[in-house]
């Protein structure tokens, strides 16, 4: 092994660490997300190429590991307390007297005043300056160990530099969160699959770090701020403000409305300045947590069974407002579904004036019987749209009867259905306007196929005048059609112009994320963009094979095979395969050396993921299925294996362990 290849390898990992530091912890991103990718992308190529020198703390690593049958129980090293809550400034006032009587008044008497972050407590420990293990509060003394799900959040640094030997050990503790927006999106994504959306994003946090498969934990948007260190023998820190910033130092994301108060009087201006405040930050604050600054005084005083005695939480109350629904209206969304929204008589909650609410689907609206005409309690839980609680009439006050779905799709009025088991109805008219819009809007949109000027109202005159019906109608486009729409002037056409001729170079899997198939995230389109390499291959593969890829499910392929076989689908491929866009990734494999053979992989592989494997096979022209049957023609064995080995032995199908592939491929070259 050449040992600058090493060098290189760690050179790179400090680097995305760096970066990872500056755009998940600072929010200061000094390389744009190509270059960040590039970098990551030479990362796992030379892992791949050497994969003994694969660390745990390598950024390729964060998110992986085997799908986990539960959660092992972890002890705390010590318990993980609660704060005891205060609701006024009295309350907090005789926090204050309560350490005078216990330090004496000739202590000092600084507190910091920390956000108190509406998430959920872990703990993380690192041994020698990696990260070993994370866990749950639990009941307080054990909690379960979420190790892999918390390594899918970027702003937890895998690595810390040992800058101290007494930091060798080091435990921190925080809390994970989920930031409104992406609360937001999660539940529009669920809402349309027609799963149940989270009640609020503390419970969308909880629910995603309490999934036993970490992959999907990873497309969550979690993230943490981290609040307090583990106790430290011999002490390095006197001032717990001091011990953040060292925290924040080291590369740990620590919240930046953290102040130090050198009195009561300022904690209490900090009290009144965040009861407004709080509505402008991006996440869920419940209240403020005020803690004695002085270590040892901590110390001294220790804590209850249940409460640290130097810290208390101030807690804000959750603002309701109640208001009247004027009318119920419904919304089609991307891919048909609709969606009932309260339109309220408008009302100030929160910082804001609010003027509807979404109710989801039909099931809630009866459940808490929700009619025009109601008058109803509101309350922003977190959402950036508020929720109807529920109905507050006066007593004796006549009501409209109950709310009935719409039969017909209110943009294109075609009948609408609902499928089968699920609790969505859906329009599915596949030129329905409303249809449309949204799925050009989710086409252009920043993460599928970028087109910078294509924005919402461009949109709307687009499909509205009838020139543009389907995606590949955006790309025959001329100026002639764009100078007319209203506030387009000649530059601002030929700016959207070229957005769209750029987006033709956009890969594989953005385009494959951005035709909006029902179920096909992100994630899911790069992986089938990384192991068939064409829209034309994927269309042509059976259920089995498109599940063979781990993290595609049943939900999945169905909706892809059901998606090809649209009417209207394989032309609108075909024109955009004319229109010069990126219908495949790379030329085809240039060997074939595997066609035709089936391949079952079971167990751990060394120094390489089964998702890779599979690529590598598919690349060859292979197939790989995850069971075994009499079709397979060889059964890759890892590490561990399953019963699939068994099964092959009963079957008298040929193993091969990974030194046997290897040989087999490179035979096969
Ligand atoms: S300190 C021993 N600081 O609030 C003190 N907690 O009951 C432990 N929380 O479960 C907590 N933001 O998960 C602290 N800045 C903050 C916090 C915070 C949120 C959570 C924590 C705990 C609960 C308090």
């Amino acid at each position: 092994m050449d040992p600058s290849k090493l060098k290189e390898i760690e050179n790179l990992r400090q680097e995305i660490q760096k970066h990872d530091n500056l755009y998940y912890v600072q929010d200061a991103p000094e390389i744009s997300d190509r270059e960040y990718d590039r970098l990551l992308q030479s990362l796992k190529d030379l892992e791949s190429k050497y994969p003994e020198l694969i660390s745990p703390d390598s950024p390729t690593q964060r998110v992986g590991g085997k799908v986990a049958e539960k959660f092992q129980p972890v002890r705390h090293s010590s318990p993980m307390l609660s704060l005891d809550n205060t609701y006024s400034i009295e309350e907090l006032r005789d926090f204050h007297n309560r350490m005078l009587k216990n330090l004496g008044s000739e202590s000092s008497f600084s507190y910091v005043v920390e956000l108190k972050i509406d998430g959920l407590g872990v703990t993380l420990q690192y041994k020698d300056g990696l990260f070993v293990q994370g866990a749950t509060r639990g009941d307080g003394m054990t909690g379960e160990d979420i190790t892999l799900n918390l390594k899918t959040i970027r702003s937890i640094p895998l690595q810390i530099s040992v800058v101290d030997p007494r930091l060798s050990n080091l435990e921190v503790r925080g809390e994970v969160f989920m930031n409104l927006k992406g609360f937001q999106k999660l539940n529009d994504y669920r809402t349309e699959a027609g799963e149940p959306p989270f009640a609020n994003p503390r419970n969308a946090a909880a629910g995603s770090l309490r999934l036993l498969d970490p992959k999907i934990t990873a497309e969550r948007p979690l993230d943490i701020f981290i609040y307090n260190v583990g106790l430290i023998n011999p002490p390095l820190f006197l001032s717990h403000f001091e011990a953040l910033k060292t925290l924040k130092s080291l590369g740990f994301k620590t919240n930046p409305h953290t102040r130090l108060c050198q009195n009561l009087d300022e904690v209490i201006e900090q009290v009144e300045i965040w009861q407004t405040q709080k509505h402008s930050l991006p996440y869920d604050v419940d209240g403020l947590v005020v803690k004695l600054d002085s270590i040892p005084n901590q110390n001294k005083l220790g804590s209850t069974n249940k409460h640290p005695r130097w810290a208390v939480a101030y807690k804000y109350e959750t603002e309701k407002a109640i208001t009247r629904i004027n009318d119920i209206v419904c919304q089609v969304g991307r891919t048909g579904s609709i969606t009932p929204v309260a339109l309220l008589e408008p009302v100030a909650l929160s910082g804001s004036t609010v003027k509807r609410a979404t109710l989801h689907n039909l099931d809630e609206i009866r459940r808490k019987d929700i009619r025009i005409g109601d008058r109803v309690e509101i309350e922003k839980a977190g959402e950036i749209i508020p929720k109807v609680l529920r109905v507050v009439n006066e007593p004796g006050s006549s009501r409209k009867p109950e709310f009935q779905m719409p039969e017909k799709c209110p943009e294109c009025s075609s009948d609408l259905v609902r499928p089968e088991g699920e609790v969505v109805l859906r329009c599915i008219n596949v030129i329905c306007p409303a249809q449309i819009k949204e799925r050009l809007r989710h086409f252009a949109s920043r993460k599928a196929m970028d087109i910078e000027n294509l924005g919402p109202a461009v949109i709307d005159q687009l499909v509205e005048s009838g020139r543009v019906k389907t995606i590949s109608d955006l790309y025959t486009l001329t100026l002639e059609d764009l100078v007319p729409l209203e506030r387009m002037a000649e530059k601002s056409a030929k700016n959207l112009l070229n957005g769209i001729e750029k987006s033709k170079k956009q890969e594989l899997g953005r385009l494959l994320f951005a035709l909006g198939i029902r179920h096909v995230g992100e994630r899911a389109a790069a992986l089938l963009a990384q192991t068939f390499f064409s829209i034309d291959k994927i269309m042509e593969m059976p259920e089995q094979e498109l599940e063979s890829i781990d993290e595609i499910g049943p939900k999945i392929s169905e909706s892809l095979i059901e998606f090809f076989k649209r009417e209207g689908t394989l032309t609108e491929i075909q024109k955009l395969e004319q229109l010069g866009l990126n219908t495949s990734s790379k030329p085809q494999s240039v060997s074939e050396k595997l066609k035709g053979l089936q391949f079952v992989i079971t167990g751990t592989l060394d120094g390489m993921s089964r998702e890779e494997m599979k690529s590598k096979i598919h690349s060859l022209g292979g197939r790989v299925n995850s069971s075994v049957s009499k079709k397979t023609d060889y059964v890759v064995v890892g590490k561990d294996p399953g019963s699939k080995a068994k099964t092959a032995e009963k079957l008298g199908i040929p193993t091969l362990d990974q030194s046997g592939f290897s040989e087999m491929i490179e035979e096969s070259k």
